[in-house]
């Protein structure tokens, strides 16, 4: 009864192509969670390869970050006054020691998307007159009205009628494109170090330090974010880690609480702030950003990666599951592309939404979450496993096991099944026919 309610709910007021997937798959509802366990109302349990895009860094129920978080639920949840206060302004501390370079202002917003805003309004206002922006396309940095000006997933963007005569969209990863759009008009460079999303891409060698340079030599910003990369989930504290890349400014959110409080953050290098200091009001996107339950909540967590080292430990499990993600795509050319894969950042790109959808109710009936694209309109998507950094070698063995049995049982699928489920998937995430598989990804 409450999962029919709640599924026709999604349908009509969420996503009605996340209802009618869990209604094919008679998904049950998540009714608690430990470490990398998910289990629903019927008592089944699941590896959660999902953590709702790699959010769960630190796995479920972690006992210090309750602990913090409660602890501070209990003597004050919300700031009456407005102020910083003293959690903040650690929470500050800690982001600037762990990051890359020099640091100089953080300020905080509760969602990403607000968080990119403000880097936005910062950037336009700063760099007059310059006005361009350029952004990789398939990027992704939120769905507020500006942030939708800057999304690289045109069928998002365009649907709003939003100008964005200001942003040049090139493709990821082309340092030809990269050379040509970054001139003296360029206000910003939006970038995420890792691509993420259901386009997961990992960039080449030194197309990060590329941007960089030239970021600098035409005095644009280059702002890096973070927010689904950072605090180990692409094996390193931040993505920009790997080339050693110091961006201007860096936001991040999603796993700065390991998934137990909403915060985003925005860090200005020190440079940029000595020469442009923020202005309190005008900058400020967000009066709610940086509460004293969630950056309490953020320490506990940053501390229950740093003490519990869990981005070094959880380097084993990256390995096994790289390797042996590998390995399925090599064994099911028909079906995976590839497998991009760093850190616990990983997945198969498969060739068709259709495999996705197949691959991951296969999955789930053998006790595994999988990051599915929903709504991203990927032709080609990249079906995702971000598991806790907590998952042990055990575990990542069990879910290797169950994505073979899933690829045997969907590569064995007779011919007609897929042709008759093709415009179906099409239908459901509307993704349009004219669409050839890597043109709907551009
Ligand atoms: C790379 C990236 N940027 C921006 C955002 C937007 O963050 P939010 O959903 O908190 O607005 C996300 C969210 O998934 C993200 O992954």
């Amino acid at each position: 009864m409450l999962l029919n309610r709640l599924v026709d709910d999604c349908y009509k007021h969420w996503t009605p192509s996340a209802a009618k997937l869990y209604r094919i798959a008679n998904t049950g509802i998540e009714r608690s969670a430990e470490g990398a366990i998910v289990t629903d109302h019927r008592g089944t349990h699941f590896i959660d390869c999902a953590c709702s895009y790699g959010i769960f860094l630190v796995g479920h129920q972690n006992p210090q970050v309750k602990y913090a978080s409660q602890r501070q639920l209990n003597r004050m949840a919300w700031q009456p006054e407005g102020l910083t206060h003293n959690s903040q302004h650690q929470l500050s501390e800690t982001l600037k020691r762990l990051a890359p370079g020099e640091w100089g202002d953080v300020r905080y917003t509760m969602t990403g998307a607000e968080a990119i805003e403000q880097t936005l309004r910062y950037a336009l206002k700063r760099q007059l007159p310059r006005k361009r922006i350029v952004v990789m396309r398939n990027a992704y940095h939120g769905k507020t009205l500006t942030t939708m000006a800057i999304l690289g997933q045109q069928y998002q963007s365009n649907q709003h009628g939003l100008n964005r005569v200001m942003v040049d969209f090139i493709p990821y990863g082309d340092f030809a494109a990269l050379e040509h759009a970054i001139t003296d008009q360029v206000a910003a460079v939006y970038i995420e170090p890792i691509l993420g999303g259901a386009h997961l891409t990992l960039p080449e060698a030194g197309y990060n330090t590329r941007i960089r340079e030239l970021c600098s030599a035409h005095g644009c910003l280059m702002i890096a974010d973070e927010i689904q990369t950072a605090f180990g989930r692409c094996g390193k504290w931040f993505a920009v880690d790997y080339d050693n890349v110091v961006p201007d400014i860096m936001v991040l959110s999603k796993g700065l609480t390991g998934g137990y409080a909403a915060i985003a953050a925005v860090m200005y290098s020190r440079a940029l702030i000595d020469r442009q200091p923020l202005d309190p009001l005008e900058d400020q996107v967000c009066g709610q950003g940086g509460l004293p339950y969630a950056c309490e909540t953020a320490l506990a967590a940053i501390r229950a990666i740093e003490e519990g080292q869990l981005i070094e430990k959880s380097q084993a499990a990256s390995t096994q599951l790289c390797q042996g993600l590998q390995l399925l795509a090599e064994a099911y050319p028909q079906i995976i592309s590839d497998a991009p894969a760093i850190g616990l950042m990983t997945g198969l790109r498969l060739k068709g939404a259709v495999w996705e959808n197949l691959i991951s109710m296969e999955l789930s009936k053998r006790g595994v979450h999988s990051g599915h694209s929903l709504n991203e309109k990927a032709s080609a998507p990249v079906l995702r496993f971000y598991p806790p950094l907590t998952i042990s070698t055990a575990q990542i063995s069990q879910v290797l096991k169950a994505l073979e049995e899933s690829l045997e049982a969907v590569a064995s699928k007779p011919r007609w099944m897929l042709k008759l489920m093709t415009p179906i998937i099409r239908n459901l995430y509307r993704i349009p026919y004219a669409m050839t598989p890597r043109s709907a990804d551009q």
